[in-house]
């Protein structure tokens, strides 16, 4: 049977670049005038002060330095502290549809592809910005594709739950040249007014080329040696955000609908559930630990990929070995991953294997073991 590749990636970066410094000033300056406003409840203990953001704790706790947002003045505004987005109409083309084009029109680039050969997209991220019509299918028109496209959520899991459902497909034959997309615009659901939340995320969008052997093109290509799936339910990270918020009897904390973690039991329950399910898939493959070149970890926590890392390979990873895009981008939900895979595949042979790994909530892990193919 014709292998199933991974024929190119994209990414898009917003070209607005948000320091920590930034946001600690902005959250700081919002939350003296939040306590100054809440006086009286404070002093009378019906409510708590906001303690006031650190840089060195962001740094130290979670490796994040710097993200990029496709809109920053209105999230680092102290009195709005959420992105300022102009609303489209429904003869312009969506924000989540342009990322994903600006992804796509380098992952199709790679993948010597044009967009009418593309016959299935799925749109995976964390949060979508209608119910429907599905953004895949808005992209779907935008690139002159074919077949079919839909959109689907498993939060930070989105990216490998859609690469295995394209590479399903086009083994199957239910699809010849299969795009994921992760249009990730984190910065609209997450909350900067709360200094344990406002430092996480960052926005991005990746795409994913997925197609058979027998009619790929020359140049660079991974094969998919095997995928696999797992999720746990726990309510760790939550967003109740949804279509029945409005008839719900009682009103929600506006808090709630917003992205909520609880992160050091989180750091707790997964590390070790993902370095299980990545030691597990390896096994089964037949693939050592020790020949594995490469670990494109989800970028969430530092700390968090260090020890997964360290746990697999029963020693610290070198930096090349396990890279690390956090710094720079933050955590990208579903593209994290993904984008560590685009930027940082360089230095690998023909026949190297390697892993690309997301999880988060759900709990939700998911792994897609590699082999390069060809330069
Ligand atoms: N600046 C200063 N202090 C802060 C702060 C900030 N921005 N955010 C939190 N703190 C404080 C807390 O209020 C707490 O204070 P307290 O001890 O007085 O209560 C203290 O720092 C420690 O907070 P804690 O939440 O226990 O820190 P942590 O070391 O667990 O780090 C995360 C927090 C979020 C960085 C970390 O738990 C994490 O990354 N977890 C992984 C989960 C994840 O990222 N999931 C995303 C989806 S996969």
């Amino acid at each position: 049977m014709s292998e199933i590749l991974i024929t190119g990636t994209g990414l898009y970066t917003p070209a607005n670049s948000v320091t920590n410094a930034e946001l600690v000033d902005s959250l700081g300056r919002a939350n003296e005038r939040w306590n100054a406003e809440h006086k009286q409840e404070i002093e009378s203990g019906e409510l708590e002060e906001r303690d006031m953001p650190s840089e060195r704790f962001i740094e130290r706790a979670s490796g994040i330095g710097h993200r990029y947002v496709v809109e920053k003045e209105g999230l680092l505004d102290p009195g709005r502290l959420r992105p300022r987005l102009p609303t489209r109409g429904e003869g312009e083309l969506s924000i989540q549809a342009e990322i994903c084009l600006e992804a796509a029109q380098e992952a199709l680039a790679q993948a010597g592809r044009k967009g009418a050969e593309i016959d299935a997209i799925i749109v995976g991220c964390s949060n979508l910005q209608r119910a429907y019509p599905a953004v895949a299918i808005e992209v779907q028109q935008a690139l002159g594709a074919t077949g079919f496209a839909y959109d689907m959520n498993v939060a930070c899991s989105s990216a490998t739950f859609a690469i295995q459902n394209a590479v399903d497909a086009v083994r199957a034959g239910s699809a010849r040249c299969a795009l994921v997309l992760n249009p990730e615009i984190t910065s609209g659901h997450n909350n900067f007014e709360l200094r344990e939340f406002h430092f996480i995320f960052g926005d991005a969008c990746t795409a994913t080329v997925i197609e058979p052997e027998a009619s790929a093109n020359a140049g660079e290509s991974w094969s998919v040696v095997g995928t696999r799936l797992a999720t746990k339910f726990s309510n760790n990270i939550r967003n109740d955000a949804g279509f029945l918020n409005r008839s719900e009897e009682t009103a929600r904390d506006p808090h709630e609908l917003l992205f909520r973690q609880n992160g050091r039991q989180v750091f707790y329950d997964v590390c070790p559930m993902v370095a299980e399910h990545i030691r597990s898939h390896l096994s089964d493959a037949g693939i050592a630990i020790g020949d594995v070149k490469r670990l494109w970890l989800h970028q969430a926590n530092l700390g968090m990929n260090v020890t997964i890392a360290r746990t697999l390979l029963g020693r610290d990873p070198e930096p090349e070995e396990a890279p690390v895009i956090l710094d720079e981008y933050a955590n990208t939900s579903s593209a994290g991953s993904v984008i560590a895979f685009h930027k940082h595949r360089d230095g690998l042979e023909v026949g190297d294997e390697a892993v690309l790994c997301s999880f988060g909530a759900g709990y939700s892990v998911g792994s897609i073991l590699l082999r390069k193919r060809s330069d």
